[in-house]
């Protein structure tokens, strides 16, 4: 009896030791992004002068794995391995100022919005901004924008006669911009104002696209790992309580900080 208390005991450690050794992976919260994209993610240095994650869907992110009771790990990639990393397993969520896009929902599901963006702008250089002044007049102009977003749906699909540049990087087309090396980009509205606020030689031309976009957090196509109705429920306490428009304003503050 004794020697079967002590097996029951040894046993007891045994799955106590193997269980919590196995709870360290659950106690993350992967997150996918593409971290060029002020306001939303964007790279600043801290205090340490080392590289930290920063943005608006940085704090909503940390919101939902602190409801969760997990900590956030931020996984760094291009906007266009964001849904391949999700299928695959290798990052829980994606937040990444992504939109539900039809050929999106086939590959993951999408919680409800936490942001509502301006309707997606064309930067341009400040000197050139009068020369456009509808969409046909970027006809014969290189236009770019980043691989495997709905902005470069927008120069294809939007845009007649312009050649459109895809870049993997927003970084690298805001330098391209910068050095004439294209005419315009297409970006989300808030990241265009970013730019054409923290570079005195771009602007924001006048030409309107479309409507307000709506930013959602993506999970694994049918939710295997559940977390679906936890996000929901910290993405209408944060929109209750005003907390991402707080969000919206540090990252303002912190944009001109941004390496990245
Ligand atoms: N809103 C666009 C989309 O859903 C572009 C998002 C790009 N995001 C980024 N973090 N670079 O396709």
């Amino acid at each position: 009896m004794k020697k079967g208390i002590a097996m029951l005991c040894a046993l007891m450690m045994i799955c106590m030791f193997a269980c919590s050794g196995s709870a360290v992976g659950a106690d993350k919260l992967t997150m996918g992004t593409s971290a060029d994209y002020p306001p939303f993610e964007f790279i600043v240095l801290d205090a340490s002068n080392s590289q930290s994650y920063v943005g608006i869907d940085i704090s909503v992110a940390e919101a939902i794995a602190a409801d969760m009771d997990k900590e956030l790990s931020v996984m760094n990639m291009d906007f266009d391995s964001l849904i391949a990393s999700l299928q695959k397993g290798d990052v829980d969520v994606v937040l990444a100022a992504m939109e539900e896009t039809e050929e999106r929902l086939a590959a993951a599901d999408f919680s409800d919005p936490y942001y509502t963006d301006y309707p997606a702008m064309i930067l341009v250089k400040a000197d050139q901004a009068e020369n456009y002044t509808s969409l046909d007049s970027f006809a014969n102009k290189s236009v770019g924008a980043q691989t495997g977003t709905t902005k470069a749906d927008i120069v294809t699909g939007q845009m007649p006669g312009a050649t459109f540049v895809g870049l993997t990087s927003v970084n690298e087309l805001v330098n391209q911009l910068v050095y004439d090396k294209v005419d315009a980009i297409v970006l989300d509205g808030a990241v265009a104002l970013q730019y054409a606020q923290s570079n005195d030689s771009l602007a924001i031309s006048s030409v309107e696209l479309g409507e307000a976009l709506l930013y959602r957090v993506a999970v694994q196509k049918g939710d295997p790992k559940g977390l679906l109705p936890a996000i929901n429920a910290t993405i209408q306490k944060l929109l209750e309580a005003g907390s991402i428009d707080t969000f919206a304003e540090t990252a303002d503050t912190l944009a001109d900080q941004a390496i990245e």
